[in-house]
């Protein structure tokens, strides 16, 4: 069967990542990439996630899986994938956004295979706590420490998301029960590995809070995360307390989180508590955030593709087995990962 993907967003950071690393390894599928410019490829399409109109280029080009690298607030794309049948993987959603969409599958006859990978780094988080525990039913616990650099790569979009929802209330997981918190607050001491050390982590929303409470049925999930740049950790933390945000406007706060270096590693560890005690996973992008996501991206793919995953609504970590997602990170040059019990 010929494999047509569409990047939407495809010439954004993420996307265009994607499509380096999808056709490296896999230089006989048809790369196709969408954005509102459109492009003098015929590979190019022209391709607006608002305009439901622009998806027609979908179907005249035999398109058979999407993968969505832009922010798609009124889910055109989920929809349009959904009603044609197209396989559609989607790394974008914040947390609220991801329950929406999922909620949208649920209530609809799926004939595709639809897998959200919204949750950190292309949702590879919970695929990685099942390798620290085989059952998850055993997991009573699971912290996320995230180690973001200012000086790393960032899009537009993923700056944006910052911006959006620095100001919203979310919860983490304590006993089952819903724990309401805000961004940057709460700190906790957290020795980083890869030579990073000792670092105050704050709160922050992704959507693995989610994912792990209620899909994996963890009763205590956190995630926290700490800047490169003690400074800009304590300053975000003061933002939030003095309640700055709240009067800030979008535009406002997307100068604040809107900077882009030239690059950086991204690190983040999973500490999983269960009855043999605790056990860690540490995982290092030295090419950084954008890198890795993208090679999630690639790898839930490709598992799309090689075996036989039945129509149905999916995470992107039902679909691997966690030893063989472990084996293909530590192969990739630019991933380093160590466990520890
Ligand atoms: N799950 C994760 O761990 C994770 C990590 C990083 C990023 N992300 C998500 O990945 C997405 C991409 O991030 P990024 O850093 O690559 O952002 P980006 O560099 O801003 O790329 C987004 C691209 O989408 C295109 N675009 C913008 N509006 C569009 C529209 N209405 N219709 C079609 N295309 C449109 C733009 O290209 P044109 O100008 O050609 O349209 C742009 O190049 C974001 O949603 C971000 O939140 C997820």
């Amino acid at each position: 069967m010929e494999h047509n993907i569409l990047i939407i967003g495809g010439n954004g950071l993420v996307g265009k990542t994607i499509a380096r690393i999808l056709h490296g390894r896999n230089p006989h599928l048809n790369i196709f990439i969408g954005g509102r410019k459109g492009g003098n490829s015929n590979r190019s399409l022209k391709i607006d996630v608002t305009d439901p109109n622009s998806f027609q280029a979908i179907t005249d080009n035999k398109i058979n899986l999407i993968l969505l690298s832009v922010n798609d607030k009124s889910d055109n794309v989920l929809k349009f994938a959904i009603e044609h049948h197209l396989d559609y993987l989607d790394i974008t959603k914040p947390t609220p956004d991801l329950m929406r969409a999922y909620t949208i599958a649920g209530k609809t006859n799926i004939n595709s295979r639809i897998v959200f990978s919204s949750g950190w780094m292309g949702g590879i988080v919970p695929g990685l706590v099942n390798v620290l525990s085989k059952d998850t039913h055993d997991v009573q616990a699971v912290k996320l420490f995230v180690y973001y650099s200012v000086k790393d790569l960032a899009g537009e979009s993923s700056a944006h998301f910052m911006a959006e929802n620095v100001a919203v209330p979310f919860h983490d997981y304590k006993n089952d029960k819903p724990n309401p918190i805000r961004h940057f607050l709460n700190t906790e001491p957290f020795d980083f590995s890869f030579g990073i050390g000792k670092r105050n982590a704050y709160n922050f929303d992704v959507p693995d809070l989610y994912i792990l409470n209620r899909i994996e049925r963890i009763p205590n999930v956190s995630v926290k995360m700490t800047y490169n740049s003690k400074f800009i950790t304590w300053l975000l933390g003061s933002f939030q307390s003095l309640r700055i945000y709240n009067i800030l406007s979008l535009k406002e706060r997307k100068m604040i989180f809107g900077s882009s270096g030239n690059g950086d590693q991204a690190i983040f560890e999973i500490i999983v508590q269960d009855k043999n005690g605790d056990k860690k996973l540490s995982l290092q992008s030295t090419k950084g955030q954008a890198e890795l996501t993208a090679l999630s991206a690639v790898l839930h793919t490709e598992e799309l593709l090689r075996n036989p995953h039945e129509n149905n609504v999916y995470f992107s970590h039902q679909l691997h087995e966690p030893s063989s997602l472990l084996a293909q990170l530590t192969a990739y040059e630019t991933i380093n990962i160590n466990i520890a019990s």
